[in-house]
């Protein structure tokens, strides 16, 4: 750890970097002051060379409606296409997706196989249920093909996919089917975990009761267990898919007609379902792909995320499929049978580029500390990692003994609004830093500003980490909400009076211009990389019968990042008592309104909250006591300060 602490800068692979597609500072530099001087010229540039376009753009951005902008104006593609159909010439024979299912049961799907098994999808969606473009389509899948599958077929038709991560409570599924008013619900019966099936169909049974807007249900039988068939809703995609065509017509689409929704949460109670459109979004997708992951002809690329978030529609289905890449899928628990599995796949398959989360890193580290050593992980090249911030020790085991101190760490930042990474290192290019995204990638015009001046923040000072130019795929649009759109994402930062977007995360400058991720400055917080409104679990909490009052913050938790620390005020006060008791059924709530993911790792029941005398409650304090620090703030102006030692006392006796 000495040299990590010393000299924390780690030069990319001179092997490796030889052949990076960006080889040097000096080219990434030259990337960056073309994208400077003459901004259009660099993504028209780049739009003309890696997208295959039906009919050609005639116009690289139109700014006139900021911040609705449009990228590639005139231009028609098919998303599905990009991704498929333009590589059957060199590559039908490639594999596209090796899937590894939780058994050790496997797949390897070819460009071709996928072909035709999205054509299929395609002509079921459209020929037994009416789906046409612009329908909105919820999937609620496990991790198996049939959901790329889904996402593709989506694609190809021109419909628009939201997808709900399978964690996610029938409450939840329904507020989002509800929001994008889906006709169609694609799911499965259930899947596998730890060898053992566990069930999707009765959740999504469960959320459309009473649920007006879904015509059709299509079940993929996946674990084969027994499940409610609602006539004329629901249909067994295994049945339905054996006499479709292979062939579908991929439906020309404009630049920015949209590709799909997903929902993410933001600081009040209500998701922000977040648009992201056709053109602008595959190209960055891709370009990132070849760019941060510099992934090579032969390569075998992993990303663990789940396709129900950005990362798994970005970086496991769209991005690699894209550039023509073989992805890995996974639909397994990646500490089971024990804390090897990844290592083992990794020899199996002979992975070059590996991509994770800073929690799966910490559990992995802490659980099976020699587990790399005892497989031949040679192959790997790239190793990433998304989603919240690395520990050190966290990044120095996974760049010594994962990345065997060849390897380059790129700690992708981005968001679910950003379509993909903004920030991150070149791994042949970008000398590292642990726990650093370094620096912003060519073409984002990204900048630490203070939200007061609007000037970039001097180095050390944290400011807030924004975009001040629009680029291809940034969030187009908060579905049916265009207010809420402009509000969250360009009513805090101006610089030079023109309004820039806005991450809601804070950052800082070291004395390299390196940015490091400070976290968010919003009631978001961040559990094992999943972003949580406080707000949305205060909302679940609030409809226990028994709560009065409710705030939620965030509070370090060794593997998960952040956890969900809950202040409770019951309206009868018998739960003392029982506060196990009052704890679970608290957490029930949580399950059902939203799921497991949203669980309070702490409760504690409060005689009150520390409330300004207009009533606004005073989460800073609420954090500080949740963390163990000193209350540096004033609390004399509090209607009543006495609340606050009462709190500090119970979280301390906990
Ligand atoms: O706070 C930042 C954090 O994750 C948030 C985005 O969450 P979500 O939209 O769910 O997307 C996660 C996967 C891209 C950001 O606002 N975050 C993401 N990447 C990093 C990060 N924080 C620190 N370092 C990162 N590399």
């Amino acid at each position: 750890m000495s040299e990590i602490q010393t000299k924390p800068v780690f030069k990319p692979n001179k092997e490796f970097a030889k052949t990076a597609r960006i080889k040097n500072m000096c080219e990434y530099q030259a990337l960056q002051d073309e994208a400077m001087e003459n901004y259009e010229g660099f993504w028209g540039r780049y739009a003309e060379e890696k997208l295959d376009w039906m009919e050609p753009f005639n116009e690289v951005l139109d700014e006139s409606n900021f911040p609705f902008v449009k990228w590639f104006n005139g231009g028609k593609l098919n998303v599905a296409s990009q991704c498929i159909d333009r590589h059957l010439e060199s590559r039908k024979n490639k594999a596209a997706i090796i899937f590894e299912g939780d058994r050790g049961d496997k797949q390897i799907i070819t460009y071709l196989e996928l072909y035709y098994q999205v054509n299929k999808f395609a002509n079921l969606l459209k020929e037994d249920f009416g789906v046409k473009k612009g329908d909105r389509v919820v999937i609620y899948m496990p991790m198996i093909p049939e959901a790329a599958f889904a996402m593709l077929a989506c694609a190809r038709l021109g419909a628009i996919h939201s997808i709900v991560f399978g964690g996610f409570s029938a409450e939840a599924l329904r507020d989002r089917i509800e929001d994008a008013e889906a006709k169609v619900v694609i799911t499965a019966d259930g899947a596998f975990r730890k060898t053992k099936p566990y069930m999707l169909k009765p959740v999504v049974d469960a959320a459309l009761e009473g649920c007006e807007v879904v015509e059709k249900v299509l079940v993929v039988e996946r674990n084969n267990e027994d499940v409610e068939w609602v006539a004329g809703r629901d249909y067994s995609y295994n049945e339905l898919i054996k006499d479709k065509s292979a062939v579908c017509e991929a439906e020309p689409m404009d630049a920015e007609d949209p590709l799909f929704l997903l929902y993410t949460s933001g600081s009040t109670g209500k998701p922000k379902g977040v648009q992201h459109n056709s053109a602008g979004y595959i190209l960055w997708a891709q370009m990132t792909m070849e760019w941060v992951f510099d992934v090579k002809e032969n390569d075998t690329y992993w990303c663990t995320a789940d396709i129900g978030w950005i990362t798994g529609h970005t970086y496991i289905v769209y991005g690699p499929l894209a550039m023509g890449a073989t992805t890995v899928m996974f639909e397994g628990v990646i500490t089971y049978p024990d804390a090897g599995r990844p290592w083992k796949m990794v020899e199996e398959y002979k992975i070059n580029q590996f991509y994770t989360a800073p929690t799966a890193i910490r559990v992995l580290h802490k659980t099976g500390e020699d587990e790399p050593k005892k497989y031949d992980i040679s192959s790997l090249k790239v190793l990433g990692t998304v989603g919240e911030p690395i520990d050190p020790p966290a990044w120095k085991w996974y760049y010594e003994e994962v990345g065997q101190s060849k390897c380059a760490i790129v700690d992708t930042y981005w968001q679910t609004e950003t379509g993909g990474h903004i920030v991150s290192p070149l791994p042949g290019a970008t000398p590292i830093k642990p726990a650093c995204a370094t620096l912003p990638l060519p073409g984002i015009m990204g900048e630490i500003l203070d939200p007061e001046t609007g000037k970039k923040v001097g180095v050390n000072e944290k400011g807030y980490m924004c975009v001040t130019r629009p680029w291809p795929s940034m969030i187009r649009g908060v579905w049916g909400d265009p207010e809420r759109f402009i509000k969250s994402y360009f009513g805090d930062v101006k610089k030079d009076d023109k309004a820039v977007y806005f991450t809601g995360d804070g950052a800082i400058y070291d004395e390299d211009g390196y940015i490091t991720i400070t976290g968010r400055t919003d009631d978001v917080i961040n559990v094992s990389g999943h972003r949580m409104g406080t707000a949305e679990v205060e909302a679940a909490i609030k409809k226990h019968w028994n709560v009065a009052e409710v705030a939620v913050v965030g509070k370090p938790h060794e593997i998960k990042g952040e956890g969900i620390f809950a202040y409770v005020v019951l309206k009868s006060d018998n739960g003392v008592a029982d506060e196990i008791e009052e704890m679970k059924i608290i957490n029930s709530h949580i399950k059902q309104e939203i799921g497991n993911i949203a669980v309070c790792d702490d409760i504690v029941f409060a005689p009150g909250l520390p409330k300004t005398r207009s009533g606004k409650i005073m989460r800073r304090i609420l954090r500080s006591i949740a963390k163990g620090e000193e209350i540096t703030q004033d609390i004399s102006t509090l209607e009543d300060p006495s609340v606050v030692e009462k709190i500090e006392t119970m979280v301390k006796s906990k």
